[in-house]
């Protein structure tokens, strides 16, 4: 049977400038990794994030490696990451010759439990030289990765005291937290050695594909710029480091900017979709919100309760046949089989948790029609159980 009703989890909201930027990039030629729309769209960035510098890059992912690597991160390195994470991080941890050390989540936010990672730290971890080793393999822990999983932040203080205290670099995945603040401060706040975000389709805000680094470092912007463009050193092709090919393009960019110019547009939309869910879907017996918390509430999601034996893929597939686009989240990095092998510290949080994460249709040109259809798809479904 075929349904008026057609609702992704998270779709690109592209009816802004993006068609006349475009054609500006075509007219005038400038299409590859120069012209002004890289410009522009970093220094939208920094103005929006209050960050000193951003360095737009061609992905989240790129943005993940080229910060890590000029962090020091290189063979053999440890680096701290979430269990509860997508696949990038890890990705890009491996992409520098590092190994991740995998931590529980705190179950309140979904991101990396910080107390954790210090007992982690402490426990396991001798600092000789200005370095921390791991006692049991003998490898330098070289970088910490929290995620801002979902768009929720982890508070900026503790953040900020973990990368004073201990040392070691911190870099913030904050992919899909653009626009997140934490105690109504914004993300150039946080005193870490940066914050990356992604532009893919999915993200609230979108290049197309994307990233960018943000850092209040100047000398950090500087190498990253200068590696992100095969660290070519003048005017001839001489290149003083091994460099990359991370730059972001003026296409991308050229949508990015229109994407930006509707920033408080998209990120109070985000907050409602939210709300609107935790207001109207009666299934308090079943299933929780996360509420007071600091998000940029980039998906939407409720979390089932975890002595509610429920199979979600029943709700799945009854909500796809009435058109909407309801789906579990990442699957761990302990279940990964490239990262199954990882340090690991207890993980027993995010083994539990990411069974019961449903994400809800959150894209940003969401109707109010498409709203109530969802919410009364989902409230008839747990009234029938
Ligand atoms: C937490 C996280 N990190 C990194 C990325 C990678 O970003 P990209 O797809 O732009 O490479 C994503 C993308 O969804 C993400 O969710």
């Amino acid at each position: 049977m075929s349904n008026k009703f057609n609702i992704p989890l998270a779709i690109p909201n592209i009816s802004g400038n993006e068609a006349r930027n475009l054609s500006e990039c075509i007219e005038t030629k400038f299409v590859s990794s120069v012209g002004k729309f890289v410009d522009e769209f970093e220094n939208q960035l920094e103005r929006l994030t209050t960050f000193k510098h951003a360095c737009a890059v061609n992905s989240g992912t790129s943005a993940l490696s080229l910060s890590l690597h000029n962090s020091g991160v290189r063979n053999n390195d440890l680096v701290i990451i979430p269990d509860y994470t997508f696949v990038a991080t890890a990705n890009a941890v491996k992409h520098c010759g590092g190994d991740p050390w995998l931590i529980d989540i705190n179950p309140k936010n979904l991101n990396l439990d910080i107390k954790r990672v210090k007992n982690a730290i402490e426990e396991n971890c001798k600092k000789v030289r200005g370095s921390w080793w791991h006692k049991k393999t003998g490898q330098r822990l070289a970088a910490i990765v929290p995620v801002f999983a979902l768009g929720n932040a982890i508070n900026f203080k503790e953040l900020n005291d973990l990368y004073s205290n201990f040392g070691i670099p911190v870099i913030v995945d904050a992919a899909g937290a653009l626009g997140v603040t934490s105690d109504k401060q914004a993300l150039g706040k946080l005193k870490i050695t940066c914050a990356t975000i992604s532009f893919n389709g999915n993200k609230t805000f979108t290049s197309g594909g994307g990233g960018a680094i943000l850092t209040n470092n100047s000398e950090f912007y500087r190498t990253c710029k200068h590696t992100s463009t095969t660290a070519r050193s003048g005017y001839e092709y001489i290149h003083d480091q091994i460099g990359f090919n991370h730059r972001m393009t003026n296409i991308q960019a050229a949508v990015g900017c229109a994407q930006l110019e509707r920033y408080d547009e998209f990120i109070n939309k985000k907050s409602y979709i939210h709300k609107f869910y935790s207001k109207n879907l009666n299934i308090s017996d079943f299933a929780s919100f996360h509420e007071n918390i600091c998000s940029s509430r980039w998906i939407s999601y409720c979390l089932v309760k975890d002595n509610f034996n429920i199979d979600l893929e029943k709700l799945y597939n009854y909500a796809q046949k009435k058109g909407i686009q309801l789906r579990p989240f990442w699957v761990p990095m302990q279940m990964q089989p490239p990262f199954k092998l990882c340090l690991k510290q207890n993980l027993k949080v995010s083994k539990s948790i990411y069974k019961r994460v449903c994400t809800l249709p959150s894209s940003t040109n969401i109707s109010e029609d498409e709203l109530n259809h969802t919410v009364h798809v989902i409230n008839t479904f747990f009234k029938s159980i």
